[in-house]
């Protein structure tokens, strides 16, 4: 079903698990993440950034989700991932968005909350869940097979910082840098479990969300979401394994070209990481 986040996160908060929040931007890959949610018994969050939404348009990129969503038998969120403005809220809210991001990192602190806040304002009164972003996040999803970078310091959220922004803002989540990039980077680990807890120190109320988490090994991933965060984003990890099955497509004989051969492994593929991830974030059989 189709659901709103509230009472998923606030289960995931008192339990210690996190929902995995995938990222779509057609059908395949939208019907993948349903299916291994259902098969894992797992509430999921499908995301679409403003970058596939350019590319499926709104309305038909958000039937496709919320169709699959209404059949589904687990809880399905439909989430914009790292919106930009209140233009593109407003328009995602309209066609049925149940949870939004507003991405204003970029921005220094006092305009983060100041557009932060007329999102909330705007969203909460449509019963709409609210993510808001306070340092900022480095890379690009897609990226892959890069070294991974020490993160600079200047770009991880400030724990002196996040009681105020919560407050201002009325967020109801908070994504957090603390050390991950964007995209899969060879060497990459997480590794500021102290960062993570002084910031659930200062906001022990609020759900953290966890950016950038492919390449971030299983360990340390079941490790983080014990704490309170409680969604993790992952994109470039469903596009490797979607890439690497149509790859293998081309690799092998065949007579006949059809769509279908090509993308229905590509599918499948991405089945087998969203169900490993729902596992590794503790969220399978927590939708029942
Ligand atoms: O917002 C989306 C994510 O943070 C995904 O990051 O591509 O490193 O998995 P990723
Ligand atoms: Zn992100």
């Amino acid at each position: 079903m189709l659901t709103a986040p509230h009472d998923l996160f606030a289960r995931a908060l008192n339990m210690g698990y996190a929902i995995g929040a995938f990222n779509t931007s057609n059908l395949e890959v939208t019907q993948a993440i349903i299916w291994a949610a259902q098969k894992s018994r797992a509430p999921v969050i499908v995301q679409t950034s403003e970058g596939a939404i350019e590319y499926g348009g709104l309305h038909q990129l958000s039937q496709i989700i919320v169709s699959l969503a209404k059949e589904s038998s687990v809880p399905v969120v439909l989430h914009l991932d790292h919106g930009k403005s209140l233009e593109i809220i407003k328009d995602c809210i309209e066609v049925g968005y149940t949870s939004v991001m507003i991405d204003a990192s970029r921005l220094p602190l006092l305009e983060n909350i100041a557009i932060t806040k007329e999102v909330v304002d705007y969203a909460h009164s449509r019963q709409v869940w609210v993510e808001a972003e306070l340092g900022a996040m480095l890379g690009a999803e897609g990226q892959k097979e890069l070294r991974g970078e020490p993160v600079p310091v200047e770009v991880l959220t400030k724990p002196a910082e996040v009681g105020r922004f919560v407050e201002e803002t009325g967020v109801d989540a908070l994504a957090v840098s603390v050390g991950t990039i964007h995209g899969a980077f060879t060497g990459q680990e997480f590794s500021s479990f102290e960062l993570v807890a002084q910031l659930v120190q200062a906001v022990p109320e609020v759900p953290l969300v966890l950016h950038g988490a492919s390449g971030i090994s299983d360990e340390h991933l079941a490790r983080v979401v014990e704490t309170n965060v409680c969604k993790v984003n992952v994109d470039t990890e469903l596009r490797i394994a979607f890439e690497a099955a149509v790859r293998a497509y081309f690799d092998t004989e065949h007579d006949k070209l059809d769509p279908r051969k090509i993308l229905g492994p590509a599918r499948e593929a991405v089945q087998v990481v969203v169900e490993k991830k729902n596992k590794v974030f503790g969220a399978s059989g927590k939708a029942d």
